[in-house]
């Protein structure tokens, strides 16, 4: 794959991916996809004349956090590879120069060890300020944002792409649970094993109804 193929890659498959385990877990859990209308119905009602939309979008902390949940559960690519470009000590591991390095984010994003006994379940609570998710980290509640995940890298190389994805996202959400009620139809999804992405192995389907 050239370099530019793989980079248009990034950006467009990687955001469907996402938004396709949003719809999924929107619809798994009839509670969070009832809160986050409620949130998007009253932020519209409440909307200050001359407010953008994707200035009143970005104010949702609902939203933000089931985003950010998102991510954590299924970082859309889910194993990151770099190459050692110099002699390293890493938690007083010596790395030498060229060592081939795979970190493996799918499986830290879900490590009990950082994540608590709740770790493989989709809670956006736990990224909310005034969560009372006891078992997680002070530094997620504190932060809450993505420096507490590896989902778009770290580092001058990370993804250019990770203030703009949520904002596609959210907006996508908002406009989309604004007019349908999604429901599960049962089955148990599973995931793709192809990389470079992560993506539902046999499709995701879903009931979607309109609203009004
Ligand atoms: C959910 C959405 C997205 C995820 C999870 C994601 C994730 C990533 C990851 C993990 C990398 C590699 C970072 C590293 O090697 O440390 C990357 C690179 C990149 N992403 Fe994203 N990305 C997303 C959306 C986007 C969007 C919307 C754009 C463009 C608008 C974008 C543009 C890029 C580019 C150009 C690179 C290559 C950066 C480089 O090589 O220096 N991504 N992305």
């Amino acid at each position: 794959m050239r370099n530019r193929d793989a980079k248009r890659l990034f950006s467009h498959e990687t955001t469907a991916c996402a938004i396709i385990w949003a719809l999924v877990e929107i619809a798994r859990h009839p509670d969070i996809q009832q809160r986050l209308r409620e949130e998007i119905t009253a932020a519209r009602a409440n909307q200050a004349i001359g407010e953008s939309d994707a200035s009143m979008i970005n104010s949702l902390p609902y939203l933000h956090a089931f985003v950010l949940e998102l991510f954590r559960l299924y970082p859309s690519i889910p194993l990151s590879s770099k190459e050692a470009k110099r002699n390293l000590v890493i938690c007083d591991q010596f790395i030498p120069k060229g060592t081939q390095i795979q970190i493996p984010v799918y499986a830290m994003n879900r490590l009990q060890d950082i994540w608590g006994p709740s770790a493989a379940e989709f809670r956006p609570e736990r990224w909310m300020k005034d969560s009372q998710a006891g078992e997680t980290p002070d530094s997620v509640n504190k932060a809450a944002d993505l420096k507490n995940l590896l989902t778009f890298g770290y580092g001058s190389r990370s993804c250019p792409g990770r203030e703009f994805a949520p904002r596609v996202i959210k907006s996508f959400l908002v406009v989309l649970l604004s007019a349908f009620q999604f429901e599960a139809d049962g089955e148990n999804i599973e995931f793709a094993t192809s990389l470079p992405t992560i993506r539902p192995m046999h499709g995701a389907p879903l009931y979607v109804r309109p609203i009004h």
